[in-house]
């Protein structure tokens, strides 16, 4: 197919911590199944990082790292635009105008906002609180059709559907309205020590989390402390959510269906049933950590990766942008 007939596929990673396997489950192992058909924008979003505060030289050694591991679950640079968000003005740029076409109220129900306030309290910035705006420009400057994502993100999604269906009402269609893309097995991890609530890389707690870069020991460690229940029978049920989330995890790494797993721990106690999960996850990891050490030591290649992506997104988002301030009505 021609480069330009192409559909267009964007998602976006926060370089804000490390990357768990919620991110590889839920969004980065799934990016790289549209590199052939689709046009794909893959960005390593560090705008959205400095809503909560950022050591600077920790902020600017994710970012390095973020772009390695896309590389690392198998984005290649050759088929995949592969870029950091600020480097690529029009981000801002958009996100600003879209504040204007974004409400207050809208704004206020968003569950991601509410979360994070919370648990910021002592900073709760206006870019905390109008991050789906900006969220919604990354995705409408390249005419997004599809937009990979967790189910944590569903309602900024629609968000950014609602903004661009108003801004077309307004001014005539000139963002194209974007679809998600939630994979319904992996949609959201739980945390191993409260598997009521999200895995999410900025929990306190590292037993709750598995980071696509851990150790194998590391990896076993945390599945043996995993929480379960008092029973001992391995079976997906909504009240066993800690057992359900393990069943969702050791499906996703061994390709095994639920049926199989139940039946090959038949009998067998909690404790084998967390070591096979363990190994699993381990071994489906194994070579992203292998190609990630490899990337991460050559900053210079991962430089040139950036650099070549950005002047990609730039063509894309100027066009959108010249379009979106013609519209609008400013002086050329
Ligand atoms: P972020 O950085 O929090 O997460 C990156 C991706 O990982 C998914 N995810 C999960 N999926 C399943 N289970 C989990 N426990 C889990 N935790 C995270 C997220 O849904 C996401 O897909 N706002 C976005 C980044 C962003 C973006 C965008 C995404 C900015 N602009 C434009 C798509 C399009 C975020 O904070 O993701």
């Amino acid at each position: 197919m021609a480069e330009n007939d192409k559909k267009i596929v964007f998602s976006g990673v926060q370089p804000s911590g490390n990357l768990t396997i919620g991110n590889y489950l839920g969004a980065i192992k799934n990016f790289s199944r549209f590199s052939e058909e689709y046009k794909t924008f893959y960005c390593v979003v560090d705008l959205h990082a400095i809503t909560v505060r950022q050591v600077p030289a920790e902020l600017r050694k994710r970012t390095y790292e973020t772009l390695a591991l896309y590389m690392a679950c198998g984005l290649d640079p050759q088929k995949n635009t592969l870029f950091v968000q600020s480097h690529v003005p029009q981000h801002a740029e958009l996100g600003w105008i879209l504040d204007c076409y974004t409400m207050f109220g809208e704004l206020s129900r968003m569950t991601q906002f509410k979360d994070k306030s919370a648990k910021n309290a002592q900073n709760i910035n206006a870019g905390l609180f109008t991050y789906p705006a900006l969220m919604a420009a990354d995705i409408l400057l390249y005419q997004t059709d599809i937009v990979p994502v967790g189910i944590d993100q569903k309602q900024h999604l629609e968000l950014a559907r609602d903004v661009a269906s108003r801004f077309n009402l307004l001014y005539s269609d000139t963002f194209k309205i974007p679809e998600g893309y939630i994979p319904q097995d992996t949609m959201k991890i739980m945390s191993l020590q409260e598997p009521t609530a999200k895995m999410s890389k900025s929990d306190p707690n590292e037993n709750a989390i598995v980071y696509i870069l851990d150790s194998k020991d590391d990896i076993m460690r945390k599945f043996k402390r995993a929480v379960t229940d008092s029973d001992t029978c391995v079976r997906y049920s909504e009240d066993k959510p800690g057992v359900s989330n393990l069943m969702t995890i050791y499906r996703a790494f061994s390709g095994k269906s639920f049926d199989e797993i139940e039946r090959e721990f038949d009998g067998k106690g909690y404790g084998d049933f967390k070591m096979a999960v363990g190994e699993a996850c381990a071994d489906g990891l194994k070579d992203v950590r292998e190609e990630f050490a490899r990337l991460i030591a050559d900053k210079s290649h991962l430089e040139a990766v950036m650099k070549a992506g950005a002047e990609e997104a730039y063509g894309y988002a100027r066009r959108t942008m010249s379009k979106v301030r013609r519209k609008i009505g400013f002086v050329n």
